[in-house]
């Protein structure tokens, strides 16, 4: 394993009770890059992101076999720390899900509980974190406003920020933006653009333009299986596999 991939899934299964949603997945991915995950509906996509921060350990009857490695640490080990885990990959949702607090108090929040920082080093941090996601020179002003009142890119900026705030280093998004407008859709594309140069980021993305315009590499599932991985212009001009074509093309999906 060569020291510039960041998680490492090897031979991993995940049943939710006797249904077989993942089956047999190896894949690597490099650190500082984007992965877009593609294929159909219900082919495992979420089931995936949520496998790799162990988010699927809060549904019941979920059994997975194989393990994950991040930074070459086994996540399934058993004394993994899942608070750590999860502070370091952290999850962009669909629909963005700030705390019904203010601005400052989003990314200050979890700072407080988790971290014995000063006053003044905590307003450090919120300044640096809203800065990575450029809502700083927006913001600065606002600090106070209630974050429900953001507009819907922002809120996803915002919630962004939070975890880089909790120096997250890894971004797990699942269709961070499918709740936007084409506008907001393409800042956010260039905020994950920017992103990359200190993370890793992972995306799910029903939308093959986007997938193509932010990702390094693109993996393609169908029906729990990875059918291929490699890098993203060979995956939309020259897929290896027909599946994988027929797929891009529009040719069902
Ligand atoms: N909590 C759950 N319990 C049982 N089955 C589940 C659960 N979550 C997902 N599944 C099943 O696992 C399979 C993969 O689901 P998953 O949500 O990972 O797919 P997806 O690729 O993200 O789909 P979509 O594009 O619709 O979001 C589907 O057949 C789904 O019905
Ligand atoms: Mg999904």
């Amino acid at each position: 394993m060569t020291n510039d991939i960041v998680i490492d899934v090897r031979d991993y299964n995940l049943y939710y009770g006797d249904f077989h949603a993942l089956l047999d997945v190896n894949l690597s991915i490099k650190k500082k890059s984007v992965t877009a995950i593609i294929g159909p509906s219900g082919c495992g996509k979420s089931t995936l992101l949520r496998g790799l921060n162990r988010m699927n350990d809060l549904i019941d009857q979920v059994r997975v076999t194989g393990e994950i490695f991040i930074e070459g640490k086994p996540i399934y080990a058993e004394k993994r720390d899942l608070v750590e885990l999860r502070k370091k990959v952290g999850m962009v949702f669909q629909r963005p899900n700030p705390f019904p607090l203010s601005v400052y108090e989003n990314v200050a929040f979890g700072l407080r509980l988790h971290s014995h920082l000063s006053k003044e080093e905590v307003a450090q941090k919120v300044e640096e974190s809203l800065k990575a996601v450029a809502l700083w020179k927006e913001l600065k002003d606002k600090l106070k406003a209630p974050a429900l009142r953001l507009s819907g890119e922002q809120q996803q900026r915002l919630c962004i920020a939070r975890l880089a705030a909790m120096s997250a280093d890894i971004f797990l998004m699942d269709e961070p933006c499918s709740a936007l407008d084409p506008v907001a859709t393409q800042h956010i594309e260039e905020l994950i653009r920017v992103l990359k140069e200190d993370y890793t980021i992972v995306i799910v993305t029903h939308n093959m333009a986007q997938a193509a315009r932010v990702s390094d590499e693109t993996a393609y599932f169908y029906l729990g299986k990875l059918i291929e991985m490699g890098p993203t212009d060979q995956i939309f001009t020259r897929p290896a596999r027909k599946e994988t074509e027929d797929y891009i093309t529009g040719r069902f999906g």
